[in-house]
């Protein structure tokens, strides 16, 4: 973990912001539109009772998911996340590594992990755990920063914020270079696609190309995250 001290900073730094700002703070109509998205693909695609999340956070969807009925596990490397999910009940979301292949259970029926793929520096090792721990026909579901993200860099850069060091452009995944690294992990896709805001579809396609639309309106926020659905063969 010592070579991810500085990220474990950063987000400890947010803790307490962090849930309020991303998931409570419903001000914002991007947050709303991605709950909403978040929980429409959790209800299209998860099976079977078991979920275990990669990088957990602070334990929003193991509250919503445990609510629900399904038996929840997480990992999570910043302990201040963990901290504040058990302030929640959610006592089985536990601190370690994703890259470490013993924070995984065996045959659970679902994976999932949400804006959190481009934080994890080794995502192909990550996605080989994922197969071995998932049992034959589980999901894998990830909501994950494309690489239209490197905007919000650039302008959290300009407020002096240490998080573009955190997300290198080469964690960041372009729908092509996620299919290529499932299936070579053996995995059936059965959706991939970018959020994209309905307003976004009437922004001329120039400008579109450009992504300068990404940072005009709060909506858009969500178009840098890109959804896809997995089943382990
Ligand atoms: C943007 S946050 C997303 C958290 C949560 N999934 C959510 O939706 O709120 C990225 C998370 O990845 C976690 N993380 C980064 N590297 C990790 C690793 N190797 N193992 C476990 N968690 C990791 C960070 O601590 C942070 O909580």
């Amino acid at each position: 973990m010592e070579k991810d001290k500085e990220l474990i900073e950063a987000f400890t730094r947010q803790a307490d912001f962090y849930d309020w700002d991303r998931y409570q703070n419903l001000q914002k109509p991007s947050n709303i539109r991605l709950k909403q998205l978040v929980e429409r693909d959790l209800d299209r695609y998860l099976i079977g009772r078991s979920v275990f999340e990669i990088a957990a956070g602070t334990g929003y969807w193991g509250r919503y998911l445990m609510d629900k009925g399904y038996r929840y596990r997480g990992v999570e490397i910043t302990p201040a996340f963990v901290d504040k999910a058990h302030e929640k009940g959610v006592l089985t979301e536990r601190l370690g590594d994703a890259r470490s292949l013993d924070s995984y259970p065996r045959e659970v029926d679902n994976i999932i992990c949400i804006k959190a793929f481009s934080f994890i520096k080794d995502p192909v090792n990550v996605l080989s755990h994922c197969d071995k721990s998932l049992r034959k026909g589980g999901r894998l579901l990830i909501w994950y920063y494309n690489k239209d993200f490197h905007i919000l860099n650039f302008l959290l850069k300009l407020k002096g914020t240490s998080i573009p060091k955190l997300t290198p452009l080469e964690l960041r995944h372009s729908q092509k270079e996620m299919r290529q690294m499932l299936n070579h992990e053996g995995f059936r896709i059965l959706e991939l696609q970018d959020y994209i805001n309905f307003s976004y579809r009437f922004i001329p396609k120039f400008l579109r190309n450009n992504k300068v639309v990404h940072w005009m309106d709060d909506h858009l926020k969500y178009g840098w995250i890109t959804f896809v659905a997995a089943e382990k063969a």
